[in-house]
């Protein structure tokens, strides 16, 4: 997979109507929302680019975040500043189109938004994701990240071991 793909800011040139992941809520998003989130600074959106044919295969968003202190598992909490809230990066939505999945670049978009975020001068001291069905929770747990004990549809890594992942 390595060199086929770009990942860069959405522009207006990229085209995201003919995008399908196979999840119809995520496809409305990429397609019809997501320019609206960016225009009001609620999120930023990063896309996989395939260089050969410029078709936009996979994206990811990322908006400031943060959970109350009591939501997170005790084993996390009580290395934590007793502070009310984890300050912390969303990754909200992530997908790869149909016709470029099993390639790697799932992994690669994860890898991507970590990197960002790891790197940005802006604390943070974990990135939450939010899975859209439980098999999507499978794909973040696979890759360190635990659910909130209300939300197991949310998971969390710490950027610690984010980084450690990245190495
Ligand atoms: C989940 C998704 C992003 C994976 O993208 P992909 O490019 O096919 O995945 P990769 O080829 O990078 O595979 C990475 C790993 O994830 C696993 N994986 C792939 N699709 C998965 C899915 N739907 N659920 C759980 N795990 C998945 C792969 O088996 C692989 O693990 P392995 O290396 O141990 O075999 C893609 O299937 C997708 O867009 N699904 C619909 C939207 C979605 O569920 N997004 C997730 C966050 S909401």
């Amino acid at each position: 997979m390595t060199g086929r793909f770009i990942i860069e800011p959405l522009k207006k040139s990229h085209n995201r109507s003919d995008f399908s992941c196979g999840n119809d809520r995520i496809d409305a998003f990429f397609r019809e929302t997501v320019s609206q989130d960016l225009k009001r600074n609620y999120a930023t959106c990063f896309v996989a680019c395939d260089i050969e044919t410029n078709r936009v295969a996979g994206f990811y968003t990322l908006s400031s975040n943060s959970v109350l202190l009591k939501d997170v598992p005790a084993s996390l909490a009580q290395k934590l500043p007793r502070y009310p809230s984890v300050p912390a990066v969303l990754i909200g939505w992530l997908a790869c189109h149909n016709d470029f999945k099993g390639m790697g670049l799932g992994e690669s978009l994860l890898f991507d938004a970590i990197q960002t975020v790891a790197t940005a001068p802006i604390g943070a001291h974990a990135i939450f994701a939010h899975a859209i069905d439980e098999k999507a929770a499978t794909f973040y747990e696979n890759y360190g990240f635990s659910r909130l004990l209300d939300q197991r549809l949310t998971l969390y890594l710490s950027i610690e071991t984010a980084k450690k992942l990245m190495n």
